[in-house]
């Protein structure tokens, strides 16, 4: 979707100012909430993309980690590379919390959408579990992919099709059942809880993603499925 007619436009901010005010009310407890309902499953997937990424990154190498939240992935790529790395949220309660943990990063409000920054910029870029809050995912790959230089690399981290009927069936009932009902009592806005399901349900599966990357201008795709599929890690290149 191109934002360029005034009624998708409109749309588009509403939805942007949505998903941020959300993320402005869950922050104090998204990290807690993160673990929890995963079982600490997510920090395996935050490693897995920053091990993938590693031996493409040489020293002083510069990484974007779009739409970083509370910064664990910019931190652990801050703390296994030699990469120099920029978080870019526009959800300020989740920079304010960023920042706290990890003061030596540099993270910077903006919009994953108008990216502040020039053409060919990034040795390599992050996006863990954003893209598919963006008001249009089409438009997130553009801007990725403008912003990279030439044989960078992106690493898109996010919920996908778990591989298997039963699997994706139980994975389905603790989703749409039980994530809403534990996330919503933790955090205190069942809705954030409600969204998150609906919202993966509504994301692109692994095979579909990857077609986006490549219509996008992205090469060499590949994604591997991550705990049965329930993520998925793509990486792509820029020519
Ligand atoms: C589910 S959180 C993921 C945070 C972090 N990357 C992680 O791995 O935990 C999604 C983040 O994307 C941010 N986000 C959503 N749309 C965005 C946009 N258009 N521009 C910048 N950040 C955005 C939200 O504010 C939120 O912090």
């Amino acid at each position: 979707m191109g934002l360029t007619d005034p009624g998708q436009k409109s749309s588009a901010e509403d939805r942007a100012r949505r998903v941020r005010e959300m993320f402005a009310k869950i922050s104090p407890r998204y990290d807690l909430l993160n673990h929890l309902l995963s079982a600490n499953i997510d920090l395996r997937w935050r490693r897995r993309a920053v091990r993938k990424l590693k031996p493409l990154l040489t020293k002083d190498a510069r990484v974007l980690d779009v739409g970083c939240g509370t910064g664990d992935l910019s931190i652990e790529l801050f703390e296994k590379t030699a990469a120099q790395v920029t978080g870019i949220d526009f959800c300020r309660p989740m920079l304010t919390l960023a920042q706290a943990k990890a003061p030596r990063l540099a993270f910077i409000e903006g919009d994953a959408l108008r990216l502040p920054f020039a053409d060919a910029s990034f040795e390599a870029l992050t996006i863990g579990f954003a893209l598919r809050n963006l008001a249009s995912v089409e438009d997130g790959l553009g801007e990725l992919l403008r912003v990279l230089k030439p044989n960078g690399v992106v690493a898109i981290l996010e919920f996908s099709q778990p591989v298997g009927g039963l699997f994706r069936r139980l994975v389905g009932f603790y989703n749409r059942c039980l994530l809403p009902r534990i996330g919503g009592l933790l955090s205190g806005s069942r809705g954030a809880y409600e969204y998150l399901p609906d919202s993966i349900l509504k994301f692109p599966n692994q095979e579909t993603l990857a077609g986006m990357m490549r219509a996008a201008g992205f090469e060499d795709v590949r994604f591997e499925n991550l705990s049965g599929g329930i993520a998925a890690l793509h990486t792509g290149r820029r020519r």
